[in-house]
């Protein structure tokens, strides 16, 4: 049984499949104005140590929603940032709240509360994974597009937290990703050879933007510099310049093609202003869906 969401890998196919079809029920009651009540009377913890509009927000709204409640703790506000160990942290915290939402550097911070912590712990984004952003965007490409194990899936820019979940849930949900990214800036490499010999379609890694959207049904990007990346930042404008999201990358993918972005995005980088803003791109779409599948993220793990 589903205990903590560290990364998309610990959900197998059915609770992931749970997953969406809950939150496309949430959804839809959300829309007929239907209240919740089953999360009354439980507490989330919210320790966030990088900024966050949509995750935070769709999070503490979530619980609202089902009627819980939310403490919010940025990371100056713990003692985490005076070096509290983690497995004091997690034990403490696991006598207040019925679970902690946590968005950090290292996934082993999210492993070790975990490991720690008796109440689920759900990892809202670290270097390495974004699973919960994927859940919900899965949830998008489903409405826009139908059932997964026919869509062509593409990923342009950089192999990072959003790349590696990516290709996770190809692996387990079996659909096809091809990844464009620059030689250096591929997804981590453990997590591409278990998707690729465990997924039921190919999971490819190439070169070209053009290769890659070519006979894509979906195409995601995102920034090229991710949070904690920021001395990076001039590098990866050089690098990443070919990747850029724009009319003529576009015009090399078939016309039904929607493009993904999670946000927050930088217009004139990895996308231009008229991909983000014509209709073609699902941007909100994906921002809004994030509430209702973290409804249906908090409903099962906090709800039990
Ligand atoms: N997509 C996403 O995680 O956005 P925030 O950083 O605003 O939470
Ligand atoms: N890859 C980005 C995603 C932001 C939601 C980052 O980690 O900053």
């Amino acid at each position: 049984m589903l205990r903590h969401l560290r990364a998309i890998e610990d959900c197998t196919r059915e609770e992931l499949d749970g997953f969406i079809e809950r939150a496309l029920e949430l959804k839809k009651e959300h829309k007929a104005g239907v209240r919740h009540s089953q999360l009354v009377g439980k507490t989330i913890g919210l320790i966030f140590e990088k900024p966050s509009t949509r995750t935070r927000v769709s999070f503490e709204s979530a619980m609202y929603g089902l009627g819980g409640q939310v403490i919010f703790l940025s990371g100056r506000d713990t003692q985490l940032a005076r070096s509290e160990p983690l497995k004091d942290m997690a034990r403490v915290m696991a006598r207040y709240v019925d679970g902690m939402v946590v968005r950090t550097f290292g996934q082993e911070v999210v492993e070790e509360l975990a490991r720690y912590s008796s109440v689920p712990v759900i990892n809202a984004l670290t270097d390495l994974h974004h699973p919960c952003q994927i859940m919900s965007d899965l949830m998008t490409v489903i409405e826009k597009k139908g059932p997964l194990e026919n869509l062509k899936i593409a990923w342009v820019g950089d192999g990072n937290n959003v790349a590696n979940s990516w290709i996770q849930a190809a692996e387990i949900l079996g659909f096809e990703l091809i990844l464009a990214c620059p030689e250096g800036y591929d997804p981590n490499p453990e997590i591409l050879k278990k998707g690729r010999s465990n997924g039921a379609k190919p999971i490819v890694l190439v070169r070209s933007p053009e290769q890659a959207v070519a006979e894509a049904d979906v195409i995601n990007v995102d920034v090229w510099t991710s949070m904690g990346q920021e001395g990076e930042e001039d590098r990866r404008l050089a690098v990443f310049r070919g990747f850029q999201m724009n009319d003529a990358l576009l015009a090399h993918a078939p016309d039904a093609a929607i493009v993904m972005h999670c946000l927050p995005a930088h217009r004139g980088e990895e996308i231009t202003e008229e991909v983000l803003e014509s209709e073609r791109c699902v941007a909100f779409d994906q921002a809004e869906n994030k509430m209702h599948m973290h409804k249906a993220i908090l409903e099962k793990l906090i709800g039990g």
